[in-house]
């Protein structure tokens, strides 16, 4: 793969069945990506080190998923001038409502765009759309992929009409 420009990262291996589909839309849309983890409480030099570097590398996005007390998106966005996308993973004794809350409540000035809880599919999705701003081939990429969309739902649509005999 080409020089990355999206990082994925997240707090924990154990974030990884979450945080794959990320990357595998972003595979789909022939965006390079890196995947690594980075965990705010765990490892805060290595959180700085990879924020405060992750612009200078080349990385024009940054996708960061994490569960509980999740704060690695917000410390990214807090250190790097780049986009954040923010995934909650679910965690088992709040569901993921403990993470949702800790990405979403972002003070004034340092957004985490949030998706919505194990959202990683969409994530990836996000952080194609806001390159796709400055690269042509990429928003036809995206195109094709909403019109694709479209065409798996008409494909239903008219499966449950031929199911009723219309
Ligand atoms: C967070 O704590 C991680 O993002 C993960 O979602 C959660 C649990 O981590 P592990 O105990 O599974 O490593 O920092």
């Amino acid at each position: 793969m080409n020089q990355p420009v999206v990082g994925i990262i997240m707090g924990s291996d154990s974030d990884l069945p979450v945080m794959q589909e990320a990357a595998k839309v972003l595979q789909e849309l022939q965006v390079p990506y890196e995947m690594t983890i980075v965990s705010a409480h765990r490892t805060p030099d290595r959180l700085y080190d990879y924020a405060q570097q992750a612009a200078d590398r080349g990385l024009q996005v940054v996708i960061a998923g994490a569960g509980g007390a999740a704060h690695l998106p917000g410390m990214v966005a807090a250190i790097s001038p780049l986009p954040v996308v923010g995934v909650p993973v679910k965690t088992s004794t709040l569901s993921g409502e403990d993470s949702l809350l800790s990405i979403v409540q972002m003070p004034p000035g340092v957004p985490v765009a949030t998706v919505a809880i194990n959202g990683a599919r969409n994530a990836g999705i996000l952080a194609a759309q806001i390159l796709s701003t400055a690269q042509p081939e990429l928003r036809q990429r995206i195109i094709d992929f909403k019109q694709a969309l479209e065409t798996m739902v008409m494909s239903k649509v008219e499966a449950m009409a031929k199911q009723q005999g219309g």
